[in-house]
């Protein structure tokens, strides 16, 4: 007998930025994070967990080609939950023994991996909450989110829709270093989202790699881990709370921009966004200049690709402008990848 469960995971995008590590092994950050759950039609991984007394090895399939499971990030979130699933078992003699079985997993991104469009996020969110689900365990989002965390430090976020924080947590074995969620979707629904892929090609360093350069060499990381972020955590927070799309806007645009300045300010330096982000700086700073607010807050993870927040009531004015000017990479921008908030995950 074969058992699976099935799920979906959605992206998210940070608009407070993780960037540094002060556990590798067990993902924890050197500062707290915030993020935006993007919508699950546009943006997700789907991913089915299956687990047989006869499959004779662990086994991973993403987007149909047959991957690794020797990496220790997947090894970690496969021995949490079958650590969780055996306290159950032990609970409860009549289940089946699945904590003992091995899994094959297979997942599908509907967005190009590794592109720096969070796929890691999705991917690592869906795993844990597919085998979650098989396992029948009643553990919550939060608690999910923990083991999500050890697969990519971002997938944490993922756990929940809305508006969400990753706090960093104090603890050394990783306890409290979760996901929460700051505000519902329905708190805050006319936020909307706009992915321009200027490349879709697979980074050139990738964020783990590239963040712990950071942190052994870059002199103004510190500052920004240990007294910019703290402070823009708490502004960011109460900005979402509020509604204050103004000030929301403006400390994503400004947080995008520090993290690439730590970035640039390691050593050998780390570049991730290329003349066409630029670009898109440059023309979302022009439009906020010319209407006398914040219309459109940019921000860019691990690549070149920009994200864009918005209200629903200037996407005339955002779409418009895009359709305009943006060159098209793979015909993604043909039709513009706009994404709502999710609601719940
Ligand atoms: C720039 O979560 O991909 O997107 O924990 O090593 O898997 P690992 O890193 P990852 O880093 C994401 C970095 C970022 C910012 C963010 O999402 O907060």
């Amino acid at each position: 007998k074969i058992y699976s469960a099935s799920t979906t995971a959605p992206v998210n995008i940070a608009t407070l930025k993780y960037w540094g590590k002060r556990d590798t092994k067990l993902n924890l950050p050197t500062n707290s994070s915030i993020s935006v759950t993007l919508s699950q039609d546009d943006l997700r991984t789907l991913t089915t967990a299956s687990a047989a007394e006869f499959f004779d090895c662990d086994k991973l399939w993403l987007n149909g080609k047959e991957e690794s499971v020797e990496g220790n990030r997947i090894r970690a979130c496969f021995a949490e939950l079958r650590a969780v699933r055996k306290v159950l078992e032990s609970a409860n003699p009549e289940l089946p023994a699945l904590s003992s079985y091995h899994l094959h997993i297979v997942s599908e991104n509907n967005f190009p991996t590794a592109a720096g469009v969070a796929s890691s996020a999705a991917g690592f969110a869906a795993l844990v909450r597919a085998i979650a689900n098989l396992f029948e365990l009643p553990q919550s989002p939060e608690e999910l989110s923990r083991i999500a965390r050890q697969g990519s430090g971002s997938a944490c976020r993922s756990m929940f829709g809305g508006y969400v924080a990753w706090d960093m947590g104090q603890s050394d074995d990783g306890s409290d270093s979760r996901a929460v969620q700051i505000a519902t979707q329905e708190m805050w629904p006319d936020m909307k989202s706009v992915i321009l892929v200027v490349s879709a090609s697979k980074k050139e360093t990738s964020s783990t790699v590239g963040m712990q350069t950071t942190v052994n060499t870059s002199s103004l990381f510190k500052y920004r881990a240990e007294v910019l972020v703290p402070q823009r955590f708490k502004e960011m927070s109460e900005a979402i709370l509020a509604k204050d799309f103004e000030t929301f806007g403006r400390l994503t645009m400004m947080d995008s921009n520090q993290f690439h300045a730590v970035c640039m300010d390691s050593s050998p330096p780390i570049f991730y966004m290329n003349d066409i982000s630029r670009l898109v700086v440059g023309l979302i700073e022009t439009v906020n200049k010319i209407y006398g607010r914040v219309v459109a807050a940019y921000t860019f993870d691990a690549g070149p690709n920009a994200v864009l927040y918005y209200l629903e009531k200037d996407e005339p004015i955002v779409l418009g402008l895009l359709k305009a000017v943006m060159p098209d990479v793979d015909g993604w921008n043909k039709k513009p990848n706009t994404a709502s908030i999710t609601p719940t995950v």
